[in-house]
């Protein structure tokens, strides 16, 4: 399989039918390949629902955690409730002191790692980037991350043991949850301690469901996104000094390789009843899958999809999802990205990779290059 193959997996089925029946685990998804299908299925929760505990994830997370992701699974108007619940947190990026927080944190990685002859991007630079990254999201001191870096690059599937590490997550959020201060606290868990909705204050599970899914959602993402960003760079280092001053490229090549990385493959939906995708019948509680990389990679909207064009515009990709569900932690991903690229341009003279293992999504009907299990370089300043 040629590495364009595995870029763009879905190429041949998205041409011919727009679906490929996929097998998971011993589970039959179709997946929806089309850009237009892609975002119109996304656009109908009534039919392609997200209310489905542990089954919005595909494979499946029943063996991993036992509560309820929110707001990511549930549908309006519950979904809504908890979203607007969330939206103040999630949105602190657009403060302006915020954005220089993480440029001095990016600037301190970009200062340790040309001080040493060799860094490994993704456990030196990537996960630490991360994590730290998130304690300004959720309001905690910065030393919290050290703990979360220990977790590795996916809160369930780094290693061997996924069920006993969601298990150390759900230990780490109760415990956070019990340890916050309900009465004065400014953190992200006093907050979920002291929030309500209608009027009542969350379950328990509530708030471990919204947690799981902050710890969860945006780790491998930002994690693969950095590495390959940086990779990218090394290859291609004359396209950074045009990037250099100008913020508005800058936010082009970011949604540029949200769209032609697009770190999350897919995400499920179940079927509120029987309904018809192209020849396939899809029975009531059946998934389906809204493939993000394929119809970011749609040549019916992507002009060259397999090129990467940091200046391309428009770029309506799905990076993000679409729809109601559409990521909250974009601007936390986008100030992340951005600020890196700003300073890989600023801060570096020459990027060197010294040694690389791709990771794959690896499944039955497809193999998909989405990041990296290491990737070794020299940075020189
Ligand atoms: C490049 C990085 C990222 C990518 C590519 C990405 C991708 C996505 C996608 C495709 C969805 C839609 C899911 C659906 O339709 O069911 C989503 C939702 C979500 N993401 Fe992200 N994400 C990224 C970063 C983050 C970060 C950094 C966080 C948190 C710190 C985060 C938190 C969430 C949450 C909470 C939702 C659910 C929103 C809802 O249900 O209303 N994501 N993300």
């Amino acid at each position: 399989m040629s590495d364009q193959d595995c870029i763009d997996p879905f190429r041949a089925e998205r041409q011919a039918h727009g679906i490929l029946i996929a097998d998971f685990v011993g589970e039959t998804i179709p997946m929806i390949l089309r850009h237009a299908d892609v975002r119109q299925a996304a656009k109908d929760w009534t039919i392609f629902s997200s209310d489905a505990p542990m089954r919005v994830p595909i494979p499946s997370e029943e063996g991993v955690r036992s509560v309820r992701q929110l707001p990511i699974e549930a549908d309006p108007p519950l979904h809504t409730q908890f979203r607007d619940l969330l939206k103040p947190i999630f949105l602190r990026p657009l403060a302006p002191d915020y954005q220089a927080r993480i440029d001095a944190l990016i600037a301190r990685l970009i200062e340790a790692a040309t001080a040493q002859p060799e860094i490994e991007i993704v456990r030196g630079f990537a996960l630490p980037l991360q994590s730290r990254a998130l304690t300004y999201l959720l309001g905690m001191p910065e030393e919290a991350a050290e703990e979360w870096i220990g977790w590795g690059t996916h809160v369930f599937h780094d290693g061997e043991d996924s069920t006993g590490k969601g298990a150390t997550l759900d230990r780490y959020i109760r415990g956070a949850l019990d340890a916050a201060d309900v009465v004065h606290g400014t953190d992200f868990f006093a907050i979920l301690r002291r929030a309500t909705v209608d009027g009542r204050a969350l379950t328990i599970d509530e708030m471990i469901g919204i947690a799981n899914l902050t710890f969860a959602g945006g780790r491998d993402t930002v994690i693969h996104s950095v590495s390959r960003i940086i990779a990218y760079f090394a290859a291609h280092r004359e396209e950074l000094a045009a990037l250099a001053a100008d913020h508005k490229r800058i936010a082009f090549a970011t949604e540029e390789f949200v769209r032609f990385i697009s770190p999350l493959t897919h995400i499920g939906r179940v079927c509120a009843h029987r309904t018809q995708l192209g020849s396939h019948d899809v029975q009531a509680d059946e998934r389906i899958s809204l493939c993000w990389a394929s119809a970011n990679h749609d040549e019916r909207v992507f002009e060259d999809p397999g090129v990467v064009r940091l200046d391309r515009s428009p770029n309506p990709h799905l990076g993000f999802g679409s729809g109601v569900h559409n990521c909250l932690g974009a601007t936390q991903a986008r100030a992340i990205l951005r600020s890196l690229i700003q300073q890989l341009a600023t801060q570096t003279s020459a990027i060197t990779v010294l040694g690389e293992e791709r990771q794959y999504e690896e499944q039955t009907d497809y193999r998909r290059w989405v990041g990296f299990e290491s990737l070794l370089v020299h940075m020189e300043r």
